[in-house]
C-alpha cells in the first residue's frame, strides 16, 4: 500500500456529496492501494448531516478510510490537502441576476482557492463541481497564486460520459467501445458536444449518424440533459455527477488509457485559439500527474463555431466577475 492521500470534499452534506465520499473511502478514487484521509467542509449549518454522513462512512468499515474530520473553516479543511473536490456551491435562486450569483461564489471560492494556497500540500490536484464550475474554478485558481493555474480544473466529465451514452445508445454500441468523444467548453447549455473525432470500434462515428441527428438531437440533449434529469428526478444529478468527479480525479492521478482521452475542463495554454487562463473543456490526456490537452486535431466548422460561441460565454463570465472584484 501506498501513504494516506487527504481528500478534501466542500459540500459535504449535500446530495453530491452523499454520493461522492462513499465512493472516495471505499478506493474508486484514487484506486484499490491508496489509503484516504477524509477532510469534509460544510457551512456551519451543514455541519450536523456532515456528521449523520461521517458516522455512515464508519459505519461501512472501509478498509482503506483512515480518518474523517468535518470542518466549517475552509483553512482547517484544506490543511495538507492532496486532492480539493469543490462540490459546494450557492445555487440560483428564483429571480437571483447572474452578477448576483457570480459574486455569491466569488465569496466562496475566492477564499477556499487562498485557504489551498495558504494551507494545501504542494501536489494537491483541485476539481471544482460546483457551479458555475468553470469560472469558479478560474476563480479558485486566481486565489491561489502560488499553486499551478493547471492545478485547477473544472468538471466537463459528466457532459463528456453523458455524450458517450447517447452516442451509444443511439448506434446501439456498448459504450466501452466508443472513443475519443470531445465536449468544449463551458459546463452550461452552450458547451459544445463533438463526435468529429470519435470511433465506434474503431469506426468513424461520423460515418454512423447524420448531422441531422447530430445537430438537432445529439447536441442539445448532451446539453440539456442536467434539465431533464431534474424534470424526471425532481432533483439534480448527484450520483452522476459523483462518478464523474471520481472518474476525473481517478484518470488525473492513474492516468488515461492508451488510445484514448476524456474530456477535462482546464486552464487554456492558448490551444485552438482559446484565451490563456479560460477553464475550458478540452479533449484532454493525463500521464498520471498532468493534464495535458490533446493538440493538433482539425477542426470543422461547427467546432469552431462551438468553441467560438464558448469562449463568449467564458469571457462574459470572467468580465462579470472582474467587474465584481471577485478576479
Ligand atoms: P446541494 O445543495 O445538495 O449541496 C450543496 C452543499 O454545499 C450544501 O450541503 C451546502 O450546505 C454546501 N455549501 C454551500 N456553501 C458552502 C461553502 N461555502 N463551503 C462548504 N459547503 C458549502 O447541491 P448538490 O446537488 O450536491 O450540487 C452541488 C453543486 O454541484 C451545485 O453547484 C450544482 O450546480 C453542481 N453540479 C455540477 C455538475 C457539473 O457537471 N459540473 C453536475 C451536477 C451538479
Amino acid at each position: 500500500t501506498k501513504s494516506p492521500v487527504t481528500v478534501t470534499v466542500t459540500g459535504a452534506a449535500g446530495q453530491i456529496g452523499y454520493a461522492l465520499l462513499f465512493r472516495i473511502a471505499s478506493g474508486a478514487l484514487l484506486g484499490p492501494d491508496t489509503p484516504v484521509k477524509l477532510n469534509m467542509l460544510e457551512i456551519p449549518q451543514g455541519v450536523k448531516a456532515a456528521e449523520g454522513t461521517a458516522m455512515e462512512l464508519n459505519d461501512c468499515a472501509f478498509p482503506l478510510l483512515q480518518e474523517i474530520n468535518i470542518f466549517d473553516d475552509p483553512n482547517q479543511a484544506f490543511e495538507g490537502a492532496n486532492v480539493g473536490l469543490l462540490v459546494g456551491a450557492r445555487p440560483r435562486t428564483k429571480g437571483m441576476e447572474r452578477a448576483d450569483l457570480l459574486a455569491a461564489n466569488g465569496g466562496i471560492f475566492g477564499p477556499q482557492g487562498k485557504a489551498i494556497n495558504d494551507h494545501a500540500a504542494d501536489d494537491i490536484r483541485v476539481l471544482v463541481v460546483g457551479n458555475p464550475a468553470n469560472t469558479n474554478a478560474l476563480i479558485a485558481a486566481s486565489a491561489a497564486p502560488d499553486v499551478p493555474a493547471s492545478r485547477f480544473t473544472a468538471m466537463m466529465r459528466l457532459d463528456h460520459n453523458r455524450a458517450i451514452a447517447q452516442l451509444a445508445e443511439k448506434v446501439g454500441a456498448p459504450v466501452a467501445d466508443i472513443k475519443k468523444m470531445a465536449v468544449w467548453g463551458n459546463h452550461s447549455a452552450d458547451q459544445y458536444p463533438d463526435v468529429s473525432y470519435a470511433t465506434v470500434a474503431g469506426k468513424p462515428a461520423a460515418d454512423l449518424v447524420d448531422a441531422a441527428w447530430l445537430d438537432e438531437y445529439f447536441v442539445p440533449t448532451v446539453a440539456k440533459r442536467g434539465a431533464a434529469i431534474i424534470e424526471a428526478r425532481g432533483a439534480s444529478s448527484a450520483a452522476s455527477a459523483a462518478n464523474a468527479a471520481i472518474d476525473h480525479v481517478y484518470n488525473w492521478v492513474n492516468g488515461t488509457p492508451e488510445g484514448d482521452w476524456v474530456t477535462a475542463g482546464v486552464a487554456s495554454d492558448g490551444s485552438y485559439g482559446v484565451p490563456e487562463g479560460l477553464v475550458f473543456g478540452f479533449p484532454c490526456t493525463s500521464n498520471g500527474g498532468e493534464w495535458e490537452i490533446v493538440q493538433g486535431l482539425e477542426i470543422s466548422d461547427a467546432t469552431r463555431a462551438g468553441i467560438e460561441r464558448n469562449i463568449k460565454a467564458l469571457e462574459e463570465e470572467r468580465d462579470a466577475v472582474r467587474e465584481l472584484g471577485v478576479l
